[in-house]
């Protein structure tokens, strides 16, 4: 049997910054699932694939290759042939894959590739279905969560930190707006996986959430 955590949450939780340094004290190997839905919905903006056409997605399943590789230790979503992993931040992919990534023929590809990777080697997984869809049978189990108005501060101060003007109301609202999407689609939306743990980082750092899941992830190992 593998050894697999499962990281779900909303958008701004820190789940990426967090799961990336728990595999790297583990040495698992982290997989970000968002990566491979915006890899998608770039897919679908190149080729003017609007989310509606069920069909034009259908298609666009078969016509994108997407496979994962690492260069040092960094994950490189490759798209047809092309690393594409630098196009994929901005708000426009990030709002076209919150859309795409209701589509079954898209989930259904890209869970499969989700499955593969943590079948091949142990894996550190973010998403906000891999707990109750991808790996349900992950042995560590973690719903990572903040208040929107702290996981909109964190994006302000980030944007900000880089020389990008915004504004704090407009982040929080689409904050809001993208986790209710994410929240109510019908096809495995985000919510906690019964046997998972609830981790709020509203009040905590981030050395503080990392020891905490190890904290968990230790003891879940020591009573198996
Ligand atoms: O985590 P992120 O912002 O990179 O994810 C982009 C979008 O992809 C997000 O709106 C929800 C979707 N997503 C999903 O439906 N299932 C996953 N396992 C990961 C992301």
């Amino acid at each position: 049997m593998r050894d697999n955590i499962a990281i779900d949450g909303p958008a701004g939780a820190g789940k990426s910054t967090i799961a990336k340094e728990i595999a790297r004290q583990l040495s698992f190997v982290y997989v970000d699932t968002g990566a491979m839905y915006r890899a998608m919905a770039y897919y679908l903006l190149q080729q003017g694939i609007p989310p509606e056409d069920a069909q034009g997605m259908e298609k666009a399943c078969r016509t994108a290759d997407i496979t994962i590789q690492y260069e040092n230790g960094e994950q490189q979503v490759i798209l047809n042939h092309e690393n594409v992993t630098a196009r994929l931040r901005s708000e426009e992919v990030g709002n076209m894959a919150s859309v795409s990534s209701a589509s079954p023929a898209i989930r259904r590809k890209l869970v499969e590739l989700q499955r593969q990777m943590a079948r091949s080697t142990n894996v550190v997984m973010d998403g906000r279905d891999i707990g109750t869809q991808v790996l349900p049978d992950a042995n560590v189990k973690i719903f990572l969560t903040a208040s929107a108005h702290t996981r909109a501060v964190r994006r302000y101060k980030e944007l900000t930190e880089r020389g990008i003007a915004c504004d704090i109301h407009a982040i929080e609202a689409d904050i809001n707006e993208r986790d209710h999407r994410d929240m109510t689609r019908e096809i495995s939306p985000l919510r906690q996986a019964e046997d998972a743990v609830l981790v709020d980082t509203s009040d905590m750092d981030i050395p503080e959430v990392i020891h905490a899941i190890l904290e968990i992830y230790e003891e879940k190992k020591q009573r198996n």
